[in-house]
């Protein structure tokens, strides 16, 4: 796994979630309560609005666009069990923050074919069908 720096230990003194653009993708580092950190991929399942423009109440995010509610720190969604933010890597040297380019291996999941299942899921609604 590919590593780059991406903050610094620093720059959360007073903040607790940041999001980055890292090859295309938005990802977030998060500061628990322990000090400790970790990185997650911080696109809405839906329409990939970048989830800490939404509402955060401890660990749940709710997406500012249509309400989908996560986990960040579990990475499960609420509202459709189906759409895990995937976990990257991270590491902390000499008070800087590496994260893995891309989301861990046990965390892949292929976008392409839930995506068509949540699209029909939730256009229903509001066509009253
Ligand atoms: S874009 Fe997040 S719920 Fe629709």
């Amino acid at each position: 796994m590919e590593y780059i720096k991406l903050a610094a230990v620093s720059d959360f003194k007073s903040l607790r979630i940041k999001s980055f653009k890292v090859l295309g993708r938005k990802l977030a580092i998060v500061k628990e309560k322990s000090g400790s950190f970790y990185a997650t991929e911080i696109s809405c399942k839906h329409h990939n609005i970048d989830l800490t423009t939404g509402r955060i109440e401890g660990d749940m995010v709710t997406c500012p666009a249509h309400g989908w509610r996560y986990n960040i720190r579990t990475g499960q969604c609420t509202s459709h069990p189906g759409a895990v933010l995937r976990r990257h890597g991270l590491k902390v040297e000499d008070g800087a923050i590496f994260v893995t380019t891309l989301p861990l291996p046990d965390t892949e999941e292929d976008d392409a074919d839930d995506m068509d299942a949540w699209e029909i899921e939730f256009k229903n609604p509001r066509s009253g069908e």
